[in-house]
């Protein structure tokens, strides 16, 4: 573990991300001074408006944490079964008794903490086209500056942002 950063994303930011990011959007489309060059100024933007962090594949796994910071397990774990959100459970099979009816496209993450690393399971959230080009899983963090044909609402935007991603790593390592 030496050279990895041992900070967490703070609590401060997890309602914050979830709730006050579209919050805050809505006040500024409503406000009489919007204007569209104002939104379309940082066009690298992620979801809620946190900054796009880049990282690099080595050996098929990214081994540094995206944004620098650790995520947490728990918020990781009610990630994946959040429709709006991961949706995880949409496609695979968790150790969560309370989500009912998980899918079979994709197979049971069951023991994929035992399977991969850490960095290869992040690999596989943030794009797992890098992996498997045919796969039908959503890469969740790409660069929004190289996806085509997004709708508007989702221009300039990952599907989760970096504290996801690390959350949901968090929870995915600790299945053993
Ligand atoms: C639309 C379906 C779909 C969704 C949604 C989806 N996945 Fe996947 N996932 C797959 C498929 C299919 C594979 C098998 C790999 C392939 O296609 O090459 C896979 C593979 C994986 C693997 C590698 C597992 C292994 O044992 O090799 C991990 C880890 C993973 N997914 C995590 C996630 C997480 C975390 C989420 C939610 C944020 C998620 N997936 C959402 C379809 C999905």
């Amino acid at each position: 573990m030496t050279g990895q950063p041992d900070q967490e994303w703070g609590a401060e930011c997890t309602s914050r991300g979830a709730s006050l990011g579209p919050a805050i959007l809505a006040l500024f489309l409503l406000s009489p001074s919007f204007s569209t060059r104002a939104l379309a100024a940082g066009d690298s933007v992620s979801a809620d408006m946190e900054p796009y962090y880049e990282w690099t594949v080595k050996n098929l796994a990214i081994t540094t944490p995206i944004g620098g910071r650790r995520g947490n397990a728990a918020r990781g774990r009610l990630l994946s079964t959040e429709r709006k959100k991961g949706n995880c459970i949409a496609c695979h099979a968790l150790p969560i008794p309370e989500a009912e009816f998980p899918g079979e496209i994709g197979p049971p993450l069951m023991g994929v903490g035992k399977r991969l690393s850490e960095g290869e399971i992040r690999l596989r959230i943030v794009d797992a086209k890098q992996v498997n080009p045919a796969t039908i899983m959503p890469g969740y963090y790409r660069n929004p500056k190289y996806l085509k044909n997004v709708k508007k609402k989702f221009r300039g935007k990952t599907l989760l942002t970096a504290q996801e991603i690390e959350d949901l790593v968090a929870y995915l390592v600790t299945l053993k």
